[in-house]
């Protein structure tokens, strides 16, 4: 089973892409970064060398090496990482992985021409990193629905040790196969999942993470009550709200408007007031410095 040579990540400058495309080259595979954005090729480019930067300094900190081999090392992973702000260069890899915003009609349109795109490299896989949205619909529009997989990763995609392989109707073996070695390859466990709306994590993530905001439309208790609930009482590493804040109010807000438009029967997907109404506001959380709470980069502060 041959392994892939090169590794194309569309929207690098992303929370997801950036983290996919950072482990995937410190995994030793060559990446091609893809971005219709300069900005966002740049801040796709800045968020790898801050995180990797982190990396290092804790193996110096652990003893692993010296810092002169932790600059080497962030230097040939860097050197793993090129740039492009042209989709047509995506035919030159052997696995494209998409992680561009959660919305289903730009995902067929990008599929519809990625499939074009690539169509002289007929045995290129097509992986999505889609947290809610049906990967069948993409695949039977990309042209090659056989060499289609879900490839979803969670933030922080470093730090975080799961990968669920999405596979659908039409996905063949030799790719499903080929897809969980990268995973592992990348230093992922990988999980088998089959094309239902959230996969396996976020079908029961989210309806948790909503389940908490409905407490506060309620005024059940405080966000912070509620988030180190469930950090003391239940072991999590972050409380529902806080975690919320941190994937981004838009992202969850964006997976419950998608699954209430196709699943309008299931009782689990609610769209809390307050989440409509901070995301109506702009404030997404982390990557906008508000959401339940006040952020400083990476850093949680008051509530908002
Ligand atoms: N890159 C590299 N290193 C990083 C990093 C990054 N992006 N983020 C944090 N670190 C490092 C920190 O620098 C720190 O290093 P030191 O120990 O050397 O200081 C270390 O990791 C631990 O970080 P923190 O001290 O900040 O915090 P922590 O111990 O609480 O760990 C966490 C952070 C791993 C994020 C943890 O809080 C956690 O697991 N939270 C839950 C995350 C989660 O549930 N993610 C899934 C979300 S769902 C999703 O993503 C799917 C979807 O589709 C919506």
């Amino acid at each position: 089973m041959a392994d892939f040579k090169k590794v194309g990540i569309v929207g690098i400058g992303g929370l997801m892409g950036h983290g996919v495309a950072q482990v995937t080259a410190a995994a030793g595979y060559q990446v091609l970064g893809i971005e219709s954005q300069q900005s966002a090729l740049d801040a796709g480019v800045r968020r790898i060398d801050d995180s990797l930067s982190k990396v290092v300094a804790r193996n110096v900190k652990k003893g692993k090496y010296d810092e002169a081999a932790a600059a080497a090392e962030k230097a040939e992973i860097m050197g793993r990482i090129s740039t492009s702000l042209d989709i047509k260069d995506a035919s030159s890899c052997d696995l494209v992985i998409e992680a561009i915003p959660e919305n289903m009609d730009l995902k067929l349109d990008f599929y519809k021409n990625l499939g074009n795109i690539v169509a002289s490299n007929p045995e290129c896989v097509f992986a999505s990193n889609t947290s809610s949205l049906q990967i069948t619909q993409m695949a039977e529009i990309s042209g090659r629905p056989e060499k289609f997989v879900g490839l979803h990763f969670f933030n922080p995609v470093q730090l975080m040790k799961l990968v669920e392989v999405i596979r659908t109707d039409h996905t063949n073996d030799e790719t499903f196969d080929r897809m969980i070695t990268f995973g592992k390859n990348i230093g992922k466990a990988t999980v088998s999942a089959k094309d239902t709306p959230g996969f396996i994590v976020n079908r029961l993530l989210v309806p948790y993470l909503t389940q908490a905001m409905a407490m506060v439309d309620r005024d059940e208790a405080s966000i912070e009550d509620i988030d180190v609930s469930m950090q003391l009482g239940a072991g999590h590493p972050m409380g529902p709200i806080h975690l919320s804040d941190y994937i981004g109010l838009d992202t969850c807000h964006s997976i419950i408007v998608g699954w209430q438009k196709d699943f309008p029967d299931e009782a689990a997907f609610i769209m809390p007031e307050c989440l409509d109404a901070k995301v109506k506001a702009g404030d997404f959380g982390r990557k906008t410095g508000k959401g339940f709470y006040h952020w400083d980069g990476e850093k949680k502060g008051e509530r908002a």
